[in-house]
């Protein structure tokens, strides 16, 4: 037996032994024949005009794809689209095929909850599940290629780009990294249903100073490795096939430039192997970011720091061929960044068919089928959180006579979220349609526009002037709003964000909600009617005053195609919510940045004396914590226990804790452990996640979860730099969230 399996391993060594032969045999003889300005073309990824991501375009894209001087394609996909593009370049010299990629971030054309919403769900199969899905749309409309997953850890609200990742963890962050990638590029590349994934924005994007988009990040190298690296590392690997470079600086060089970062770490280090593209037009930015003075240098800069793609800059075609005559680059550099490129069009099987995803038939079947639009609605269930729940409000009565109001009650942009590529959005079910599917008993009145401020309406929604539904008779609309809210049993508030004051270039320096619908829920709570919040936003907001007067809360995010209908299904309670929370909520702006995995500092928090870390006018606590949700039962927790006080670093170490169902409903639970080092050769944060267990049970039912901790749980960056775990003291947490945890000790030899 063993025998057998042995020399079927030989043979699948050998076997792939030989197709990496082949491989490196079939693109080393093409690079050979390519020209220089081929080589650059192959370098060189420009929009075409089907979508805008950015802020500029250069036009002709077309031209250079028929002169061979473009290598790959974004923003441009269904079959018939790219089957065009496609035959133009197969008219070339070389006939090397376009690869196409787009920014197909939580779903294509089936748009699945925002990435922070989606995070909520503690459940990884779901996260694989809907790029899947995404990966299975995106390939059958046209594409290979999908910029995403952005795994970059935000520990600051008011960066309205925290709506595009897994929230402020970076352990969880990980677990979503690798379930991404998974899901996007299946288990082969060739498959024509997988695409490249892109892990991104390479590196430290999420800690921009202030929270202000595209801003400066400076951080010392030990909190780099330890809390912001990790889920960029975690996708290379699970094997992604590209990386994205990010806007900002790295230790100040910008990380398009920053040879540390793309060649040293990234490659030499984590034995990254695929290729490595800018963020759209990042090479010019370093011009303005002061370290280069032109075009010239910013593109020596990028090549030698490892930079193999150039997003929409076209720095590389027009300044590379010099860049070589001078002697500033080499042409080893060059062919091994067209090597890169050229292996993935290989791996995705394009030589041998590059029409692999231009079938108009199967984008039909595959696009938005009832199957993908199920598992959104599924999806979008599990991401939503109940924050709030007093006297049993929620679930509703059907009875009940309903007053839907808000202004996003009835909307279907907002719905699909920021970043929904391809979406629909005139396919997605509003919730006032989500809810007439349940009762007939409901009203619906908008109440108020997003924001009566007209300068920040006119920076989100991108608009040079107003019209008049974003901004007029409010007064009148308001009044209407209350008036129903009188006539009717229970009040649904539909209250948030509007899409575009969320996601990249949309922070906000006061994340409240803004003020014409705060006046609004104001106005509709003085009549004393219930009133259940329903909140639609990209990012966590300081909720104070409306948690403390508003019986019913429910966060909801963006949850894409299905949203009215998963939020009907959760207030009438044919869902019980079980999502939590992977962003701390803030109790006010001042308190950015928080996180619950800080350090304990030399004068942790006493409320008796002054001189301890604390502010005088705000609590240290957040409003709602990291890992945070409520369900329609409650789940009692008995005393956390250890098997052992004390293991060496060959055991393992099991962790139980008694969890029952002593509420009403049967529902899911997110179990939670984390881990707080005691004493370290550098300072530890007070606890950090090390695993989870969602389980479900029925009503009165116990279970008693189990986690098992083994030395790898316990390792570090200790004070020389080294992973390791040290001996000495520790305590183990387990509950429903980072707050509410019993503990238990033990100790490393
Ligand atoms: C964003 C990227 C995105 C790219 C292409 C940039 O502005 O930062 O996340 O993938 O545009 O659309």
């Amino acid at each position: 037996m063993k025998k057998i399996q042995l020399l079927k391993i030989c043979l699948l060594i050998t076997c792939s032994a030989a197709a990496q032969q082949s491989k490196n045999a079939f693109i080393s003889s093409l690079i050979q024949r390519m020209t220089l300005e081929e080589k650059i073309g192959q370098l060189n990824l420009l929009t075409s005009d089907m979508d805008i991501t950015g802020p500029f375009m250069k036009a002709g894209y077309k031209k250079d794809i028929e002169a061979g001087l473009c290598g790959t394609i974004f923003n441009a996909y269904t079959p018939v689209y790219t089957r065009q593009l496609q035959e133009m370049a197969l008219k070339t010299r070389l006939k090397i095929p376009l690869l196409f990629g787009y920014d197909v971030i939580h779903g294509h054309k089936t748009i699945f909850p925002i990435p922070l919403g989606e995070a909520c769900t503690w459940d990884m199969s779901l996260l694989e599940k809907s790029a899947r899905i995404a990966a299975i749309e995106a390939s059958a409309d046209g594409l290979q290629w999908t910029f995403s997953p952005m795994v970059d850890i935000a520990r600051d609200p008011r960066w309205g780009r925290v709506a595009e990742g897994a929230g402020e963890d970076t352990w969880y962050g990980s677990q979503v990294a690798k379930a991404k990638v998974k899901g996007y590029q299946g288990s082969d590349l060739s498959s024509p249903n997988s695409i490249l994934a892109c892990v991104k924005h390479f590196a430290l994007y999420g800690a921009i100073e202030g929270g202000r988009d595209y801003n400066t990040v400076d951080m010392s190298r030990r909190q780099m490795f330890q809390f912001y690296l990790p889920p960029y590392k975690a996708a290379v690997d699970a094997g992604v096939a590209t990386v994205m470079t990010s806007f900002n600086e790295v230790d100040g060089i910008p990380s398009t430039g920053n040879k540390w970062l793309l060649t040293d770490l990234l490659r030499k280090q984590w034995g990254f192997k695929g290729f490595i593209v800018t963020d759209y037009t990042s090479i010019n930015e370093m011009i303005n970011h002061g370290i280069v003075k032109d075009e010239y240098e910013a593109g020596a800069l990028a090549l030698n720091a490892g930079v193999d793609m150039d997003m929409q800059g076209s720095i590389f075609s027009s300044q590379l061929k010099k860049l070589l005559q001078d002697k500033k680059i080499t042409i080893a550099e060059i062919n091994a960044a067209v090597y890169r490129i050229l292996s993935a069009k290989y791996d995705l099987g394009l030589f041998k068919d590059p029409f692999r995803n231009c079938d108009t038939a199967l984008a039909t079947k595959e696009i938005m089928s009832a199957e993908h639009l199920r598992d959104a609605q599924m999806i979008a269930e599990r991401s939503i959180v109940l924050l709030k729940n007093e006297h049993q409000l929620l679930p509703l009565k059907k009875e009940a006579k309903i007053a839907l109001i808000g202004p996003l009650a009835n909307s279907q942009r907002e719905l699909i979220g920021n970043w929904s590529a391809a979406g629909d959005y005139t396919k997605a079910i509003t919730l006032l349609d989500g809810i007439k599917s349940k009762t007939s008993n409901v009203t619906y009145a908008p109440g108020a526009h997003y924001s009566s401020d007209t300068m920040l309406l006119k920076k989100a929604l991108q608009k040079q002037r107003l019209t008049v539904e974003d901004t007029a008779n409010s007064a009148q609309m308001l009044a209407e709003a209350v008036a129903l809210a009188r006539r009717s049993d229970v009040v649904v508030m539909a209250l948030g964000e509007s899409q575009g004051m969320t996601g990249e270039a949309a922070s906000r320096s006061d994340i409240r909600i803004p003020d014409s619908q705060k006046e609004l829920l104001k106005a509709v709570y003085a009549t004393g009617k219930p009133v259940v919040l329903v909140l639609m936003n990209g990012r966590p907001l300081t909720l104070e005053w409306e948690d403390a007067n508003i019986p019913s809360i429910l966060e909801t995010w963006f949850l894409g195609t299905e949203a009215g209908n998963a939020i009907a299904a959760v207030l009438f309670g044919d869902y019980n919510p079980a999502g939590k929370l992977t962003m701390t909520f803030p109790r006010n702006t001042g308190q950015i940045p928080i996180f619950y995995n800080h350090k304990n500092t030399g004068r942790p928090l006493d409320v008796n004396n002054k001189y301890t870390s604390k502010y005088l006018d705000v609590s240290n606590e957040p409003l709602y914590p990291f890992g945070y949700g409520l369900s329609y039962t409650q789940f009692t927790y008995g005393a956390v226990s250890v098997s052992k006080q004390q293991i060496t670093a060959a055991d393992k170490l099991q962790v139980s804790i008694p969890v029952t169902n002593s509420g009403n409903y049967s529902g899911e639970e997110v179990v939670q452990l984390y881990i707080r080092d005691r004493v370290g050769s550098v300072t530890r944060p007070v606890k950090e996640l090390k695993g989870f267990k969602k389980i479900f049970l029925e009503k009165g039912e116990t279970r008693i979860v189990t986690f098992d901790i083994t030395i790898e749980d316990l390792k570090f960056y200790d004070k020389d730099m080294r992973w390791t775990a040290e001996p000495g003291d520790f305590t183990v947490f387990a509950g429903p969230n980072s707050r509410d945890v019993q503990s238990a000790s033990f100790s490393l030899k």
